[in-house]
């Protein structure tokens, strides 16, 4: 009888681990042992505290997630109906929704193919008498361009939020990214560079400013009876057990962006030979790239779901880039963006993807990865 052939079994690479270290577990039960489990807690402000060292602003306030964090920073700058607001294209619709839940207009630019953040040409373009802010977000591995950002916003008397999810730990031209914005917003999700399971951060230099986010993420209890309240706000609080957790990661985010940098900078090295690939380098003329996720475009039109596909039966997982907030099913519904189009954004999101980049990860999984990658796109 012949025998059956069995296929390889190839060990699972996720595309991204979350790494707790036992003194992040540690933080945990000594927070939940002493009682403190939800927000009201000296790891919630402590967390704060530090958080704003680290960025060089004097105020944060911890909320549940990023995105809850920029729907405060929308409503604390009285954003509001009638209102515009800037946002990348190609982006988390987080940006959008934060401006649609409180009625304003989303105002879409496209992204640079070369680096893909917005393309800082095209903003002052969409400028109009009702435009209120911009929102800036650094997407993926660069951060943007934020000083002609700045200028624009000075130039037409605008906001600034800078969302910096995406780059905690990283700097642009020597100043940590999330300190440039009237408001600036991060998340603490479990692929970011520090995680509390679910977590956010509003950072200003603003006291009235932080005032308000502290009262919005609080449900806005009234200042002389609690419970008659100022204004529509949400139960967005972080507990104290996340803020433990956050804590106890933020102590090593300078590990934490050196080990993603030699991660991201191990792929550029087996990845960067391959012409049909884009893989952007570890330093450009403002910033280093600390490779927050190991991000590439195809060139040879082979699609980003084919390579998902194709990597996936070696158990290598990946991530699609974002899908373009003009071509969201939901958007469109709203009649939001009706025959504009954006072409940078359409072609990074059908040959974009991201590539595991657990903090974990070792070089024999990076060298298997990049192999698999540079067979398929040949
Ligand atoms: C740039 C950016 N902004 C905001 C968010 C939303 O953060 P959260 O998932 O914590 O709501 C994300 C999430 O990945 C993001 O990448």
């Amino acid at each position: 009888m012949k025998k059956k052939l069995k296929s390889k079994k190839y060990e699972f690479i996720p595309v991204n681990k979350p790494l707790i270290e036992k003194k992040d577990i540690t933080e945990i039960l000594r927070s939940l042992k002493r009682g403190w489990i939800s927000s009201d807690g000296p790891e919630v402000k402590s967390f704060e505290k530090n958080f704003s060292k680290l960025i060089n602003r004097k105020y944060s306030t911890a909320v549940s997630n990023g995105t809850a964090a920029l729907e405060i920073a929308i409503k604390a700058l009285d954003i509001k109906k009638g209102d515009e607001v800037i946002i990348p294209n190609f982006t988390i619709i987080s940006n959008a929704l934060a401006v649609i839940r409180q009625n304003a207009k989303p105002v879409l630019i496209d992204c640079e193919k070369e680096n893909w953040n917005m393309k800082i040409d095209d903003i002052e373009k969409k400028i109009t008498k009702k435009t209120r802010a911009i929102i800036a977000t650094h997407i993926y591995n660069f951060p943007v361009d934020i000083d002609k950002i700045i200028k624009i916003c000075k130039k037409y008397k605008i906001f600034l939020i800078e969302d910096a999810a995406e780059v905690i730990g990283q700097k642009y031209k020597n100043k940590m990214c999330g300190s440039f914005g009237d408001i600036s917003t991060f998340s603490f999700y479990a692929n970011k560079q520090i995680t509390t399971g679910e977590g956010g951060m509003i950072s200003t230099n603003n006291p009235k400013i932080y005032q308000k986010c502290k009262s919005l993420r609080n449900l806005c209890f009234g200042v002389k009876d609690r419970f008659n309240h100022d204004d529509l706000g949400w139960n967005y609080r972080i507990s104290n057990i996340q803020a433990a957790l956050g804590l106890s990661q933020l102590k090593r985010i300078k590990k934490i962006v050196k080990r993603r940098e030699y991660i991201g900078k191990q792929y550029y090295k087996k990845l960067c030979i391959n012409k049909n690939i884009q893989i952007l380098k570890p330093v450009c003329s403002f910033a280093k790239n600390i490779y927050w996720v190991v991000g590439l475009v195809i060139k040879n039109n082979i699609s980003a779901k084919t390579l998902a596909k194709r990597l996936n039966k070696y158990g290598i997982q990946t991530r699609p880039f974002f899908w373009p907030m003009h071509k969201q099913t939901i958007l469109r519904k709203m009649g939001l963006f009706k025959g504009e189009k954006y072409p940078n954004s359409e072609y990074l999101s059908k040959y974009g993807l991201y590539l595991p980049s657990s903090l974990s990860l070792n070089s024999k999984q990076i060298s298997f990865i990049s192999k698999k990658v540079n067979e398929i796109i040949k």
